[in-house]
């Protein structure tokens, strides 16, 4: 396209030739762009060959609110006046020659459109403190137009999950995934004594359910987040298929040797479904991933140490790492949800004690499971091993509730309620 010099009263039009290239194969492209340096009422001088030209011209324009005419001289498509406008563009033998008045109606359509904030979380104003609706799965950034249906995506406030961590949080956890094929030594012969392969199994049993419970509670979650605050979708992803590969490698290991799995018991049950009963994402995220999978980091380490065969180590290990990862992002969360609302503090406080009233009647934990870690600690079944298994489980206990007390600590509570909500934590751990 070229733009002939402007002068006088009537400038003279753009000049574009199609050539023989349609609007039907994206001479349109072409078209837009010419017009796009235009001012509304000024023209474009456009022509070509394509079939069709002059039809595909005429419905494009009353398409987006342009105006087509002839022009009055064929051949002469550089020339200064506009004649009156006739009912057709011209065809000089194949070659049609029009002239495109540009309207404002492109204009029009994007007029009330709204910028959502800015794709790089970085920059000032990238996260909104609310997302609209009407933004949609929009990409964070994009200008949506105005009129785009609304979406509900509930979770739509910076205060109920945003935090700054996010983007970093999200890096990591693309960065850390594992391949459950390669990353365990599965070929590692392992032949254990009867009452230890058992025991093993005991633990992965319930590894499992715990498992499958870490992967539902974000997994409710997950599509009510308002895709605005993608990172945390994102997060929460990636998290969702770390729990997957979790309930994968325990699994296995489990029917390694081909045994049936352990029990399941129904205060174990009972203490999840609390879990996935809280409807209040903050709550609970932090009862998931504060407290539960923050007590799971010292099992994990726990079964690790202990494990009495190199295919159950590195399962534990490769959880570890996962959930470590999990417990930072809940702590950042927490962490910004308390910040931005120290009253925030009471109604964390309240979902466990709500979540301990629920599970009162229960046992709350499998009394297998622990028999189970005994041994594993224990390692052969002397008196005085099997009672230094059972001193390790204790000193399990403590380092769980020693570690929950931490983190509420670090969440803004005192020592002592720290302490007693610590204590008040399900007996199943997760
Ligand atoms: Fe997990
Ligand atoms: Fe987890």
């Amino acid at each position: 396209m070229t733009t002939p010099g402007r002068g006088g009263a009537a400038p003279a039009p753009a000049v574009l030739d199609l050539e023989d290239l349609g609007l039907d194969r994206g001479g349109h492209l072409l078209v837009e762009r010419a017009l796009a340096g235009l001012a509304p009422g000024e023209r474009l001088a456009v022509s070509g060959r394509a079939p069709e030209l002059a039809v595909h011209l005429r419905a494009w324009c009353r398409n987006q609110g342009h105006t087509l005419v002839d022009h009055p001289a064929p051949g002469s498509i550089s020339g200064d006046e506009p004649g009156p406008p006739p009912a057709a563009a011209v065809t000089n033998g194949d070659r049609v020659e029009a002239w495109i008045v540009r309207g404002t109606a492109a204009d029009d359509r994007w007029r009330g459109a709204q910028r959502t904030g800015a794709a790089d979380p970085v920059r000032p104003g990238a996260v909104a403190e609310t997302a609209a609706s009407t933004w949609g799965v929009a990409a964070r950034g994009a200008l949506v137009e105005a009129g785009s249906p609304a979406f509900p995506f509930p979770l739509d406030h910076r205060s109920m999950v945003w935090t700054d961590d996010a983007p970093r949080y999200y890096r990591q956890a693309a960065a850390a995934q594992w391949d459950p094929a390669t990353a365990v030594p599965w070929e590692t012969p392992v032949d254990l004594p009867a009452e230890v392969e058992a025991a093993v199994i005991q633990v992965m049993t319930y590894l499992v359910e715990n498992e499958q419970a870490a992967l539902a509670v974000p997994a409710r979650f997950l599509g009510r987040v308002h895709p605005h605050f993608r990172e945390v979708v994102q997060v929460l992803a990636v998290q969702i298929a770390d729990e997957a590969r979790h309930v994968e490698v325990f699994t296995r290991r489990a029917t390694l040797k081909g045994a049936e799995l352990g029990r399941s018991s129904a205060g174990g049950q009972a203490s999840l479904l609390t879990l996935l009963e809280e409807p209040d994402f903050a709550l609970a995220h932090f009862l998931l991933s504060v407290l539960g999978e923050g007590t799971f980091l010292a099992l994990l380490s726990f079964i690790e140490r202990h494990a009495p065969d190199p295919v159950t180590a590195a399962v534990a290990r490769l959880a570890l790492a996962d959930e470590a990862r999990h417990v930072a992002f809940g702590m950042a969360h927490l962490g910004a949800v308390v910040t931005s609302d120290p009253g925030q503090r009471a109604r964390l406080a309240a979902a466990i004690h709500r979540r301990h009233d629920a599970l009162a009647s229960t046992v709350g934990l499998n009394a297998d499971v622990v028999d189970a870690l005994v041994v594993l600690a224990a390692g052969s079944f002397t008196p005085r091993a099997v009672a230094e298994g059972f001193t390790r489980v204790q000193a399990l206990e403590a380092e769980m509730a020693d570690g929950r007390r931490r983190r509420l600590t670090r969440l803004g509570f005192s020592p002592g309620e720290a302490g007693a909500l610590s204590a008040l934590h399900t007996r199943n751990f997760m």
